[in-house]
């Protein structure tokens, strides 16, 4: 490293990532946080973001021992959501999930769980001493992405009736939904308790007659949703749940939940965090339903006029305000068609290697429409029919082995706690293969490795195929 390398990395003036959120101002957002900079609100950010962040006063109260205008916000929540009870949790879904599996669930309870979950979920099993059972596929059959169907969750459920919850994902990135009423009721049946991290669909309350149902409308009995990812609210707003049969049949303790919230939020949740959360449930109790119908209708059209070589990916009971596109057709591999992407100022929320999740915004407007459509209408597809068998091939083959990583079994070396908490020498001496990381592309951040398991050469194979395409992964050994 040479002197001046040396002063520049020491240059206290600099402030590199102020200077990489101004470079964000002008580019066309397609993806989280659901308030665009603030355009969602701008009343909000009127008096200066400084002044509004505050601590617990006697104007401001206690987020996590709610009365007076804090427990209003939490009642008009749970109002609107359809909830007995909610909560806001202003350091993430990643929180509510600790939350939320911790409300009901003990140390050494089973938890019945796909493999293919947010790595926040993962994390909570280790920290609470759970017993992941996983959703397993009937021989030979994998999911795609890894998202089990209702029967496979049933068939887990009756198999292993001594657990004593059972965990959804729903939606999933790609907007897909699966039913729930009947998962719940066999879960409930054998005193179960349904966790639905629903991070994806904090919106659809807004809107029954044009979107999925809530997961509490379909029996859950605690659910958590990001209110920055579909809603205006500031990253990283949350809201947890709870349905009012949990309550009074006593699967869920309010109580307990209240210490938990104590537990795993910071003991100084951000007010500004909250208020945002609470003028989104505002604004998608009051115009949602509009918007969200605006948003379908935009989409459809801009899916009209594109030209065959993109497919629109919506499955029956999938999310239509996300616009998610396989171009695999284009012939463009991934990172050529993100550059497309970047150079046209357009910021999609996911590229894998043959879809593109767009997350519009609620207030999306029609020129940023305009500006995508254009992009991609531009885009030229590959013609030379021979490169586009083998992309084709390609991808087949990317796509049959995450399904099929994603579905695996469970292969347990160390319990998920002892390898990413456990003694050194103890994870040392179970073998150098075995994962002391949640090992995830990222996002959507679904492990194909958790931790304790056996790091195999197919997964490795896997990974380096992921590398190639140019897909963080978290996790990933530095041995590797
Ligand atoms: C399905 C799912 N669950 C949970 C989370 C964590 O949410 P948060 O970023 O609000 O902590 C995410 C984040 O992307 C997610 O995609």
């Amino acid at each position: 490293m040479s002197a001046m390398d040396f002063d520049e990395e020491n240059n206290h003036e600099m402030t590199p990532l102020v200077q990489a959120l101004c470079q964000q101002i002008g580019r066309v957002s397609f993806h989280m946080p659901g308030h665009r900079q603030g355009i969602g609100f701008p009343y909000l950010f009127s008096p200066g973001l400084a002044c509004l962040d505050t601590t617990e006063l006697g104007g401001t109260g206690d987020l996590a021992a709610p009365s007076g205008h804090v427990l209003e916000a939490y009642r008009l929540a749970a109002q609107f959501f359809g909830a007995k009870e909610s909560w806001i949790i202003t350091s993430g879904t990643t929180a509510s999930i600790f939350i939320m599996m911790a409300g009901p669930l003990r140390e050494g309870d089973q938890i019945i769980i796909p493999r293919a979950v947010h790595m926040a979920a993962v994390h909570a099993v280790a920290v609470l001493g759970l017993i992941p059972i996983f959703v397993d596929s009937e021989e030979d059959k994998t999911f795609p992405d890894g998202q089990p169907n209702t029967q496979s969750f049933i068939e887990t459920i009756e198999r292993y009736p001594s657990a004593r919850a059972c965990f959804v994902t729903r939606p999933d990135y790609y907007g897909r939904t699966i039913d729930l009423a009947p998962i719940a009721q066999a879960a409930h049946r054998l005193g179960m308790t349904l966790l639905v991290d629903e991070a994806h669909g904090a919106h659809f309350a807004a809107a029954p007659d044009l979107l999925p149902a809530t997961a509490l409308a379909q029996g859950a009995d605690i659910t958590c949703q990001s209110a920055h990812k579909t809603l205006p609210a500031l990253t990283p707003a949350s809201f947890l749940h709870i349905s009012r049969a949990a309550i009074d049949n006593h699967r869920i303790d309010h109580e307990r939940v209240s210490q938990m919230v104590k537990i795993f939020q910071t003991s100084s949740p951000s007010f500004l965090i909250a208020a945002t959360a609470d003028a989104a449930r505002s604004m998608v109790a009051c115009e949602g339903h509009d918007r969200i119908k605006y948003l379908i209708r935009q989409n459809a059209d801009l899916c009209e006029k594109l030209p065959d070589h993109y497919r629109r990916v919506l499955p029956t009971d999938a999310d239509p305000t996300r616009l998610v596109l396989d171009y695999s057709a284009t012939g463009l591999d991934r990172l050529h068609f993100l550059s497309v992407l970047d150079s046209a100022g357009i910021d999609a929320e996911l590229v894998d290697s043959n879809r593109v999740v767009f997350l519009p915004a609620l207030d999306q407007s029609e020129e940023d429409y305009r500006r995508l459509s254009e992009t991609l209408r531009a885009i030229k597809p590959e013609t030379d029919q021979r490169r586009l068998t083998q992309h084709q091939d390609k991808l087949d083959s990317l796509t049959a082995q995450r399904d099929k990583l994603l579905s695996a079994p469970a292969g347990f070396e160390l319990t998920v706690r002892q390898s990413l908490f456990g003694r050194r020498d103890f994870v040392q001496h179970a073998g150098k293969n075995i994962a002391t990381q949640t090992i995830a592309p990222y996002p959507p951040g679904m492990p194909i490795v958790w931790p304790g398991e056996i790091i195999s050469d197919e997964h490795r194979i896997y990974m380096n195929m992921l590398e190639a395409e140019g897909i963080a992964q978290r996790g990933v050994p530095l041995s590797f």
